[in-house]
């Protein structure tokens, strides 16, 4: 099948490369001539473990071109995927911005030659594919086309995995002719067995947002009973295994930390309610979420003052882990960006590391902020070492250099990836998520 994706962000180039995987004959558009010029120098705009592989296999195969010109793209193609960005509204008010999809919309109309199958992949709000099919019958009115939803669930350092491994594919359409093509379009799945649930458009853009936010709930949920853990003296590890052993709680999305963060929890869950608000819905389940995960950045900020003695002021405070989770460059929304900032402007001297993400953090963090290449470096004379982000460089850290090389044996470990009972072992004092703190170095009475 002939396949032309718009925009080759994260989400288009790895649906372009899968869909090449797949064995079908894919062009991949972008206006952004300098993204195209990456890919034909064989370089890419992104990083995603396993995707240079597919790319450099179907391109050679020639089953996967890229280019900036939709007039090559358009015509020749059955189903044309829109996976441009959309961002939070500029405004600030949870409005997801669809500037983008909707002159996507524009274009791909005046090019539209035999039927073609016009798929909204980006996240969008329910409606959105509506109102492209509408689009596109103003601008084209003689087109023979029918406007689907496909959204997307792909995990950042997993997407390649994701794409070729689902849980589950979700279609929305309304026409038994849009729908053969995508089911045609996903056989290789099929084939594997993987679940492909076929549904109206409005339902399709509607299980994006909803299982963005339910698992955005598990982590919200999590937390406060980390905090509520921390105060009548229970494991918050041993309370999330307890839970999720029983198969309808599950285990994944149950570690606690500094809130979730990245490109799509934060904006999605926003997205969401302001969906319900236009609906005359409450949506009083998600409004909690996204409280809960601002006012747990708050108590991460609290937690590190009392690691510190009560006072950040003067205080070297060693960060490890700036971006919102690990094997990641991306620094959206990431914990980091709250939690600093209120170190810093209560006097703290934060050294942070970071194995990929420092380059974006020295443009979004206050310039106070010493950039380390070395964790330990950071860590230099150091009052607490606070992990932020759960890298695996981090987790085999080595305790007795560490120990050697601060001011003070103070340890925040926001992840909980070390045990109480190992950290104390080493001689620091430790404070994580959910657990009781130990002390390895001072006694509790002269902390
Ligand atoms: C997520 C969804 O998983 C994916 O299906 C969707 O399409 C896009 O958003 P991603 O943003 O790449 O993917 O990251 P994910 O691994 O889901 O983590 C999101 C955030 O939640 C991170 O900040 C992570 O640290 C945090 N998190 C995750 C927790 O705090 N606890 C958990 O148990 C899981």
């Amino acid at each position: 099948m002939n396949v032309a994706i718009i925009g080759t962000g994260y989400v288009g180039l790895v649906s372009g490369a899968g869909f090449a995987e797949f064995g079908h004959r894919v062009v991949c558009v972008d206006k952004d001539e300098s993204k195209i010029m990456c890919v034909h120098n064989g370089d890419l705009p992104i990083y995603e473990p396993g995707l240079e592989e597919i790319v450099k296999r179907n391109r050679q195969a020639g089953r996967l071109q890229f280019t900036t010109s939709l007039e090559e793209a358009i015509p020749g193609s059955q189903v044309v995927f829109i996976a441009v960005g959309t961002p939070e509204s500029r405004r600030g008010d949870g409005y997801a911005d669809l500037t983008y999809v909707y002159e996507a919309a524009r274009e791909i109309a005046s090019f539209l030659g035999n039927y073609t199958v016009i798929v909204v992949k980006s996240t969008v709000p329910v409606g959105t594919a509506r109102q492209v099919a509408r689009i596109v019958r103003e601008v084209n009115p003689g087109a023979e086309f029918d406007v689907a939803s496909n959204p997307e669930f792909l995990r950042e350092g997993d997407a390649v995995f994701d794409f070729l491994n689902p849980d589950r594919v979700v279609i929305g359409v309304e026409s038994e002719k849009a729908r053969r093509i995508l089911l045609d379009l996903y056989r290789p799945l099929q084939k594997k067995e993987i679940p492909i649930l076929v549904t109206g458009v409005e339902t399709a853009e509607l299980i994006k947002y909803a299982s963005n936010a339910f698992l955005a709930t598990k982590i919200s949920f999590i937390n406060e009973i980390a905090n509520l853990c921390e105060e009548v003296g229970a494991d918050v590890q041993d309370v999330a295994r307890g839970m999720g052993l029983d198969q309808r709680i599950g285990l994944k999305f149950l570690q606690p930390g500094p809130g979730y963060g990245g490109s799509c929890f934060p904006k999605d869950t926003k997205a969401l309610l302001r969906i319900a608000q236009e609906s005359g819905v409450a949506c009083r389940i998600v409004e909690a979420v996204v409280e809960v995960n601002a006012a747990q950045r708050a108590r991460m900020v609290r937690k590190i003052r009392q690691a510190l003695g009560g006072s950040e002021a003067g205080k070297v405070v060693a960060v490890l882990g700036l971006t919102f989770k690990p094997d990641t460059d991306d620094m959206r929304e990431a914990p980091s960006l709250t939690i600093i900032p209120a170190l810093v402007e209560r006097g703290a001297l934060v050294r942070a590391h970071d194995p990929q993400g420092m380059k974006e953090a020295r443009r979004l963090l206050p310039s106070e902020v010493l950039f380390c290449d070395d964790p330990y470096e950071a860590c230099s004379e150091a009052d607490a070492v606070v992990l932020m982000t759960e890298w695996n460089e981090y987790k085999n850290i080595d305790l007795s250099r560490l120990k050697r090389l601060v001011r003070k044996p103070v340890f925040v470990d926001l992840r909980n990836v070390f045990s109480p009972g190992d950290m104390e072992k080493a001689g620091f004092d430790y404070f994580s998520v959910g657990r009781k703190p130990v002390y390895g170095f001072s006694s509790p009475a002269c902390s």
